[in-house]
């Protein structure tokens, strides 16, 4: 923790006003009597630069990323942890031995969410992954690395789908991956998952609406469905899913460790994460 009379904190992204982290943060610190504050700041991608001087100068001392610099800040950083270099994506800086670090919480994030659920042995499970954006890194990434029967990559545009699914191949080469077209998934499910994940941002806003639910009714019933969209709580894709009377996991869930973690690395303190998962849902839409 750096020896600075006040932790300054704050998560960066355009647009940024929807971020719940402050939220979570605030609390924790007046919990352990850290004196310090974690705030919003709206960066844009021009804005960057500037801004990361501002950690170089120590006005301020950690930061979460999110859209669209999670990549985009990798080349400003002193060092990347192994994390982050695998999944290719930064949502944590902080400094450590003297060193601007980008790190990752995201995977481990949802790694902890699914073992709340039961999901510790993943090498028996058929995963489907729905989306091959930004999130989708993390989430994958993290399931490869601790070794699944197969993952499906499924998204939109297909080529984006093809080309994640190439380069985590290459990573992973006694993995079984495969991609299935969009509309194919959506029209006639997979009767093989244990898991189906939505990466993709169908459900975050009203205008962004899932076009079918109509693959749920060929999942088998012993299937789990999981959407990392955290707001609402209740998601289109998971009031859907409990109709079907399947098994969901919450997105909050994901957004609560993520943040856990990157409060431990921080301030160097376990995180009070009861009380952040109290703040995390009194602020959260419920459907
Ligand atoms: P993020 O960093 O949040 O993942 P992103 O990289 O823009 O953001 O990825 C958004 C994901 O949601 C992508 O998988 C995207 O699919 P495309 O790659 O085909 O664009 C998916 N997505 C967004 N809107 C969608 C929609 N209306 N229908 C299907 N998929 C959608």
């Amino acid at each position: 923790m750096p020896n600075a009379k006040k932790l300054q904190l704050g998560v960066i992204g355009d647009p940024i006003s929807q971020s719940v982290s402050p939220a979570m943060f605030n609390p924790a610190l007046a919990e352990l009597g850290i004196a310090g504050h974690y705030q919003h700041y709206h960066v844009q991608k021009h804005e960057l630069g500037d801004f990361i001087l501002r950690l170089r100068n120590h006005e301020i001392h950690g930061i979460n990323v999110t859209i669209p610099h999670k990549q985009n800040i990798i080349p400003l950083l002193d060092v990347l942890t192994l994390e982050a270099q695998s999944i290719d994506a930064v949502n944590t800086v902080y400094w450590q031995d003297g060193k601007l670090t980008g790190h990752n919480t995201d995977g481990a994030g949802f790694w902890l969410s699914l073992q709340r659920h039961a999901f510790k042995d993943l090498s028996q499970q058929h995963v489907v992954l729905l989306g091959a954006g930004g999130a989708s890194l993390a989430v994958g990434y993290t399931l490869l690395q601790h070794g699944l029967a197969s993952l499906v990559i499924c998204n939109r545009h297909h080529d984006r789908a093809k080309s994640l699914a190439e380069r985590w191949q290459r990573k992973f080469p006694k993995a079984h991956i495969n991609v299935v077209e969009w509309q194919k998934f959506l029209q006639q499910g997979d009767g093989q998952a244990n898991l189906v994940i939505n990466t993709t941002s169908l459900g975050l806003t009203q205008q962004n609406v899932w076009p079918s639910f109509e693959f749920l009714k060929f999942l088998q019933g012993s299937c789990v469905v999981s959407d990392i969209v955290a707001n609402p709580i209740a998601t289109p894709l998971l009031l859907a899913t409990q109709q079907h009377g399947l098994m969901t996991i919450a997105g909050w869930e994901m957004l609560l460790y993520q943040a856990v973690l990157a409060f431990q690395k921080f301030t160097g303190q376990n995180a009070p994460q009861a009380l952040m998962q109290q703040h995390l849902l009194q602020i959260l839409t419920p459907n």
